[in-house]
């Protein structure tokens, strides 16, 4: 095979630096690289839940542009595991910068969240993505990218450094895998949350019902049989050039409470995202004539605006789908789900598969400075759900390549300088 290629690598280089000398202006983007990872292993019985963060996992080094990140259960023999025996629950990738030569390395870190705009710790993440993982797309658009370990950023004494956080849900040889997906109490036998607080009596299912070590019930002819399982997480990325059109995250939560208050900045501390919530059934609430859709919305005003350059929304089974609006009503985004339709990993019936995605033109969607948005989130409520989500992730860039640069194609590199 190999000296197949010999002769027309050698015309092909020929041919480059022919063109080179001639256009001298012509650019081409740098490859983007991708390597896949594997994260810690855990161990999972029918009806148990792993819900762990993973320190320091394998990432890329260095001063770098994020250009896409996405994860999948995968069995021992590296087989994807179907949402039917493993529920991906969620999984989130976290930043931190870790104290070098911390004593207690689980304390001595910051958190570096995302740009918002949920209070303090919750959505802080820079990827997160559930059942749906293996049919989102989650690449970063040119010119743009997520700009990570600049050591300006890092902290002198510290290191910059990543977590994944998976929760998993086995839900093999249970008595009701759609209930135990959603976390009802009652199928957990759970009255106390992860910290020993008793729950609100009514509390009726959700994240303070699965968390790590509990058990969903089991069918009585379940014989059980523990499993081995890992993350398989793919990163791709760029190393940084001046090029790159850096973005801000944002994680906008359709159960925020935010209110616009006459000092209203905006800003994460006057948020309050409760990240779940549950949805009535239309025969219970008397609400079957608006045709059984639960349709909520939160206005939310970002601090600063920009150009949008990607959204995907998060939901669970029963989504119907989910859209982002400016002020005046004009869509930004809409995220639908694609649900499965067979039994193999990535095709499974019933589950939400893939979020589609907004990829809008550079510069074509504008959010203002101080813009209040309107989140939506549409659930099919012919039956009840706990612990759904409304999660809508966007990147936003501030600024734009300078149109000179635009139009020479950003990630600028002389082609003549590789051959
Ligand atoms: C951490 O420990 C190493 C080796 O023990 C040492 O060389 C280094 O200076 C220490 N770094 C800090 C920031 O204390
Ligand atoms: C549920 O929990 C209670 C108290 O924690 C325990 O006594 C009971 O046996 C459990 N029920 C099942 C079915 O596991
Ligand atoms: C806004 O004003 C109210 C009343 O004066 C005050 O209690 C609150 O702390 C202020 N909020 C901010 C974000 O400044
Ligand atoms: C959500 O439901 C409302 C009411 O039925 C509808 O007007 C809206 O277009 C829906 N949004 C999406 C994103 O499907």
């Amino acid at each position: 095979m190999r000296h197949f290629f010999r002769v027309p690598l050698a015309i092909l280089l020929l041919a480059l630096s022919i063109t080179c000398s001639h256009a001298f202006r012509k650019y081409r983007q740098p490859e983007i690289k991708s390597a896949v990872f594997l994260s810690p292993k855990f161990e999972l019985d029918p009806g148990s839940v792993v819900n762990r963060n993973y320190y320091y996992i394998e990432f890329p080094r260095g001063h770098i542009a994020i250009k896409g990140f996405n994860a999948e259960v995968v069995d021992e023999a590296g087989h994807p595991v179907p949402l039917h025996e493993t529920y991906l629950h969620h999984w989130v990738l976290g930043r931190f910068h870790q104290r070098l030569n911390a004593t207690n390395p689980e304390q001595d870190y910051i958190l570096v969240r995302n740009s918002g705009i949920c209070q303090k710790q919750v959505v802080y993440q820079y990827y997160g993505l559930g059942s749906e993982t293996r049919g989102t797309n989650t690449d970063v658009p040119d010119p743009f990218g997520i700009e990570v370990g600049n050591p300006v950023d890092i902290p002198v004494g510290y290191e910059e450094a990543w977590f994944l956080k998976v929760h998993a849900i086995d839900t093999r040889e249970v008595e009701d895998k759609l209930g135990c997906t959603e976390c009802r109490c009652e199928l957990y036998n759970v009255t106390k949350d992860e910290k020993g607080q008793p729950l609100r009596p009514d509390y009726k299912g959700g994240l303070s019902c699965c968390y790590d070590h509990t058990q969903c019930r089991l069918r009585e002819d379940s014989v059980g049989a523990t499993r081995n399982l890992y993350m398989r997480y793919t990163v791709k990325w760029l190393d940084w050039n001046e090029f790159i059109v850096p973005v801000k995250i944002y994680i906008l939560d359709v159960t925020d409470t935010w209110k616009r208050l006459a000092n209203s900045t905006g800003q994460n501390s006057e948020h309050e995202c409760h990240v779940e919530y549950d949805i009535e059934s239309c025969s219970a609430s008397g609400k079957a004539d608006n045709g059984c859709t639960d349709s909520k919305r939160a206005s939310l005003a970002m601090p600063t605006g920009g150009y949008l350059a990607y959204g995907v929304a998060h939901q669970h089974s029963g989504g119907l789908g989910s859209a982002l609006y400016g002020e005046d009503g004009r869509l930004l985004c809409s995220s639908m789900p694609t649900y499965g339709k067979g039994k193999e990993a990535g095709n499974e019936a019933g589950y939400i598969v893939g979020m589609s995605t907004c990829y809008p033109k550079p510069g074509t969607v504008k959010i203002n400075d101080g813009e209040t948005m309107i989140v939506e989130s549409n659930y099919s409520s012919t039956q009840s759900h706990t612990g759904v989500m409304g999660l809508f992730y966007i990147l936003v860039a501030e600024h734009l390549p300078k149109p000179v640069l635009s139009r020479r194609l950003p990630f600028a590199k002389p082609v003549n300088s590789k051959v």
